[in-house]
């Protein structure tokens, strides 16, 4: 059986205690971190295994953990609204964002989707990120290179109604109050038949776009909302946490028809392809 991995100094530890309450920190030789539940020495977590339980000068217990993805992306400095991970993690199968992708997404904002979207494309793959902020850039490209993948995004600093340097690019997602001002310049960029996508946090900018896509070139389009229910984990008394992010934006996907194949849908038409499909209805020759 191959050693356990243990924690190395200048490894990112998550620490969590008994409150659920998750601490992130950076392992360094003869630091100390403070809890309300005592001080633990990084001298005293160097070199065990991940998974272990360890306990503060008072007794008592946090567990080391190596921290997820997810972890590192909720402990990231913002500066902006950012595209959260149970919309992210949905927008890559929706958009088939998978290794070799290559994905042009704007704005940039803090980078927390950029990472999600670097993540899912290396090392073959490119994530070209957009934003007219140099502010928002610097951030973005700070916590790129915390979580090591500031190599697979190529920043620009453009407002994109200039348009999209690259063209053919397999999907597209734009996260600005108004993507409906460059859905030309998008449809310019996909190659044809491309995964477009926006998120939005209201109904009226959602209906927006939707008239906009149907008048530029997209088809597919599918409107969808992911709702995230936390449970408190405890066998004896399960039930969902007291509170919840009850809203964070609505998801709008479409794909990049040919120019003028567009077909607008009839006002009373049912989203048939949010349904899932009648028996036998997507089996595949
Ligand atoms: C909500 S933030 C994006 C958050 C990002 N998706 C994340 O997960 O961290 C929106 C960003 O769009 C940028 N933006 C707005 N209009 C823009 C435009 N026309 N061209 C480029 N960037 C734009 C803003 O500067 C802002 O940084």
């Amino acid at each position: 059986m191959s050693e356990p991995r243990r924690a190395r100094p200048g490894d990112i530890a998550l620490l969590v205690g008994r409150d659920r309450k998750r601490r992130l920190v950076r392992l360094e030789p003869g630091e100390t971190l403070q809890t309300h539940k005592g001080v633990v020495r990084h001298d005293d977590l160097i070199g065990l295994p991940w998974g272990s339980r360890v306990l503060t000068h008072m007794g008592f217990p946090f567990l080391l953990l190596r921290p997820s993805l997810n972890d590192r992306i909720l402990h990231l400095r913002r500066i902006s609204q950012i595209v959260y991970s149970k919309d992210a993690g949905y927008i890559l199968l929706k958009m088939s964002i998978g290794p070799g992708t290559r994905v042009i997404e704007a704005g940039t904002g803090s980078g927390a989707l950029t990472i999600v979207l670097a993540h899912a494309v290396r090392p073959d793959g490119r994530v070209y990120s957009y934003d007219v902020r140099p502010d928002m850039q610097r951030l973005a490209r700070k916590n790129l290179r915390s979580v090591g993948l500031e190599d697979v995004v190529e920043f620009k600093l453009r407002d994109v109604a200039e348009g999209f340097d690259e063209r053919d690019v397999d999907a597209l997602f734009l996260d600005l109050p108004n993507p409906w001002d460059y859905l030309h310049q998008a449809h310019t960029a996909l190659a044809n038949g491309g995964f477009f996508g926006s998120i939005l946090p209201t109904a009226n900018q959602v209906s927006r776009l939707l008239v906009a896509l149907e008048r530029a070139s997209f088809g597919h389009i599918e409107v969808e909302e992911i709702l995230l229910r936390p449970y408190k984990p405890v066998a004896e008394r399960l039930r969902p946490t007291d509170q919840m992010v009850a809203h964070t934006g609505f998801l709008v996907f479409a794909r990049a028809l040919v120019s003028g194949t567009a077909v607008a849908p009839s006002p009373d038409e049912t989203p048939a392809a949010t349904e899932p499909p009648e028996e036998g209805e997507d089996d595949v020759p």
